[in-house]
């Protein structure tokens, strides 16, 4: 039998008016709107971007952005930012528009604002919320400052298909930690109170699953389950909801037919009626528009209709709602009372934002100076950077290097780069900001230590002369540190790739270096997982280190010198071939589950069934054990928690921090549907120092085993359940608990 939790709710439902602010605040938008012309409640429905040109479905605005937002025609900016430009602009709605309704003011504050942090699958790496809820504090303080009261994140979009370049933008594969990434980053961004001046508004982002791209392709059609979709793709957003985020933004894709934008199931059933989200929507750039050229509006107008009647309140910059709204009304194919709705949801957030009380947010000139890039934001950024970094591989303990070296070459395109560091969607990041790898190194040791460097080659291109000066460059050097990977631009929007090895020469330079037999420590610097199984094979130390930020030299220095003990563990799959993709740590068993040399099973005959790195995957300067699993209860009810410990010890001779993973396989069967061979349900992070053993427990529900079952309603299935705890997906002790029958009373 299939328990099933909470039913779903289906009428959306409004804010609770028992509570006196929210009563106050909703008589205070029944008010305006009262007061609104049908053009003025038009005009809080559209975004408009800050420099002026339109999208690729938009035309040039005739008029000048001034005369639009004194007209009421604008409810946000987007791309405007700095306390001067702000401050005017919001003069001119709160003072010169007949409504007097301010503007939010909208940027995309992905992983820091000038203070740039590492892109958030590095953050992701660091599998520590509370280093990411600090991160977007800081991102978020620094863009108020600005004049920002919105950042278009997090990006909470589970990637499977590392060849979509916006995997950098999220947390990985997983929807368990993903959802504890998207909670941490709403509440850095949304702070303890909204209204503060150092608070954002968060928007989760792409609503809903944009990762599932087909071929990884970026904007491409998805076509998944209903049940893949609630349980894979939205648990991160709901927990965005749950941790507050007031704003979603709708993706671009289609799933199995329907168009986010116009998906009504997604943006008003679900978001709305089974998650109680009061906040707004807003499209994607000119996602309103694109309805047409995905095939369900013939025209604009049609467009416009569709989306909003699906529950997508603003229109960033499609044109749509602008021109069309208006005649939809006068011809009645669209209720006055969807209008409303719209505008009412964004008056809530700028009430909710404080933009009534105070549409200014304190924000000027000499504060915005001393927020930015301050000592401590700085300082923050170099913590945040280290614990993203990944220790791959460290053959016979190459690292950490002494720092009393006589020589050390400094090797590669990206070693002394101080652009593609700041990863795509940096802010406001500038590149003179960025301490790159060379300087970093440079500064972690004595002067008596000679550095050489050389680049070696280009990031991508054919060109090879510069290889002989690195490979001489190696040769005179005790030990090799050798920087590779991707430009920024070859992840983010836009940016999928078909191949994921080093790009342009850099496999030849690696090999060439190599060669010298100088020990070579590789430092990869990438948005996205590469298929490095010749390196993985070949050299001797390996660190994964993203795109970290405005300290990514101090950070891979600390780590280098073994100031710090590296941390970061996987929040992806790293593939060995291209091939394998998707590959994730959470499939399905199959019917035929993987033996490689075994015919007629689910492999392929011309690679190992493993990946190169596993899910959660990650080492230390120090080695940690793993002993005997313990369960309060082996035999559970469905309204019960399990408790389980394990107990950690440090083996080796530096202290360090242990990432302990708790995976179930719900070995149930009988409810009709199939489940992952693991799932992440539980970490906690432990620092132990040499010689310790702590006890490390878990308390899990067993209302977190639920899926979506056969009637796609939350379900526990009672019956046999594995437990693994260890240190990444492929590892770890294993047990074993059942979950019983629910007694009938
Ligand atoms: C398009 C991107 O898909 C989205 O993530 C971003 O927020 C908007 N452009 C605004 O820059």
């Amino acid at each position: 039998m299939l328990v099933s939790l909470a039913p779903a709710q289906t009428s959306p439902p409004l804010p609770d008016r028992r509570d006196p602010d929210a009563r106050r605040t909703e008589s205070a938008i029944d008010s305006i709107l009262a007061g609104l012309t049908p053009d003025e409640k038009i005009g809080q429905l559209i975004q408009y971007s800050g420099d002026w040109t339109t999208g690729p479905q938009g035309r040039a605005l005739s008029t000048s952005q001034q005369d639009i937002v004194r007209a009421g025609m604008a409810g946000s900016l987007l791309n405007v930012f700095g306390s001067r430009a702000t401050r005017e602009l919001q003069r001119l709605a709160v003072e010169e528009s007949r409504a007097r309704i301010p503007l939010i003011f909208g940027l995309d504050v992905i992983h820091g604002f000038r203070t740039i942090f590492p892109i958030p699958l590095g953050e992701a790496a660091s599998w520590d919320p509370g280093a990411v809820e600090k991160s977007a504090r800081i991102a978020a303080t620094e863009a108020a400052s600005a004049g920002i009261g919105w950042t278009f994140g997090p990006m909470v979009d589970i990637a499977r298909d590392p060849r979509w370049g916006r995997i950098a933008e999220g947390s990985g594969e997983d929807p368990y930690l993903g959802s504890a990434m998207a909670a941490a980053r709403v509440r850095g961004f949304q702070g303890s109170s909204l209204s503060d001046h150092t608070s954002i508004v968060a928007c989760a982002k792409h609503f809903a699953a944009y990762g599932g791209a087909e071929g990884g392709r970026d904007y491409n059609t998805v076509d998944i389950s209903e049940r893949t979709l609630r349980d894979v793709y939205l648990p991160p957003f709901k927990s965005a909801v749950e941790a507050g985020a007031l704003t979603l933004m709708a993706s671009f894709n289609e799933i199995g037919g329907v168009p986010s934008s116009a998906n009504r199931q997604l943006l008003t059933g679900i978001l709305r009626g089974e998650w109680g989200f009061d906040g707004f929507v807003v499209s994607d750039w000119g996602s309103i528009g694109e309805l047409r050229a995905h095939g369900v509006a013939s025209t604009s107008a049609e467009a416009a209709r569709i989306a909003l009647d699906a529950g997508l309140d603003m229109d960033m910059m499609s044109g749509c709602y602008r021109d069309n709204i208006a005649s939809l009304l006068r011809d009645g194919r669209l209720r006055s009372s969807v209008l409303d709705e719209a505008v009412r949801r964004i008056l809530r957030v700028k009430f909710r934002l404080g933009l009534f009380a105070d549409p200014y947010r304190g924000v000027n000139p000499e504060r915005e100076k001393t927020v930015l890039l301050s000592s401590h934001h700085l300082a923050a950024a170099r913590e945040v950077a280290r614990k993203s970094i990944v220790l791959l591989k460290n053959e016979r303990n190459l690292l950490p290097l002494r720092k009393d070296l006589r020589s050390i070459a400094v090797i590669g395109p990206l070693a002394d780069d101080r652009e593609d560091p700041l990863g795509p969607w940096a802010g406001d990041g500038k590149p003179k900001d960025v301490v790159t790898l060379l300087e970093g190194i440079k500064r972690a040791l004595p002067a008596t230590t000679r550095v050489i460097y050389a680049p070696g080659c280009m990031l991508a291109g054919t060109d090879t002369a510069g290889i002989a000066e690195a490979v001489a460059a190696a040769r005179q050097a005790e030990t090799v540190l050798l920087a590779v990977g991707e430009s920024a631009s070859m992840s983010g929007e836009a940016a999928s790739r078909s191949e994921l090895d080093l790009p342009g020469r850099q496999k030849e330079l690696v090999r060439a270096v190599q060669a010298t037999g100088t020990p070579v420590v590789l430092i990869l610097m990438n948005g996205r997982p590469l298929t490095i199984c010749w390196e993985a094979e070949n050299v001797r130390a390996i660190l994964e280190t993203w795109f970290l930020g405005v300290q990514t030299g101090n950070a891979i220095a600390d780590v280098v010198f073994g100031d710090y003990n590296p941390s970061g563990r996987l929040p992806v799959t790293f593939p060995r071939s291209v091939g394998q993709i998707p590959y994730y740590y959470n499939h399905k068993n199959t019917g035929r589950p993987p033996v490689d040399s075994v015919k007629y099973t689910s492999h392929y005959l011309d690679l190992p069934s493993s990946p190169l790195y596993p899910f959660g995957y990650g080492l230390s300067y120090t080695t940690f054990s793993y002993e005997g699993i313990t369960l309060a209860r082996p035999v559970l009810g469905t309204g019960d928690t399990l408790s389980a410990a394990i107990s950690v010890s440090n083996r080796g001779t530096r202290g360090g921090e242990e990432t302990v993973q708790l995976y179930i396989r719900d070995e149930s069967g009988g409810g009709g549907v199939t489940r992952p061979v693991k799932e992440l349900k539980a970490f906690r992070k432990v620092r132990l120092e040499p010689g310790e053993t702590v006890t490390v427990g878990f308390s899990l529900p067993v209302s977190a085993l639920a899926f979506s079952g056969l009637d796609m309603r939350p379900t526990v299935e009672p019956g046999t359940f594995r437990l693994f705890i260890g240190p990444n997906s492929a590892e770890g002790l294993e047990s074993g608990f059942r979950v019983k029958e629910k007694t009938a009373r």
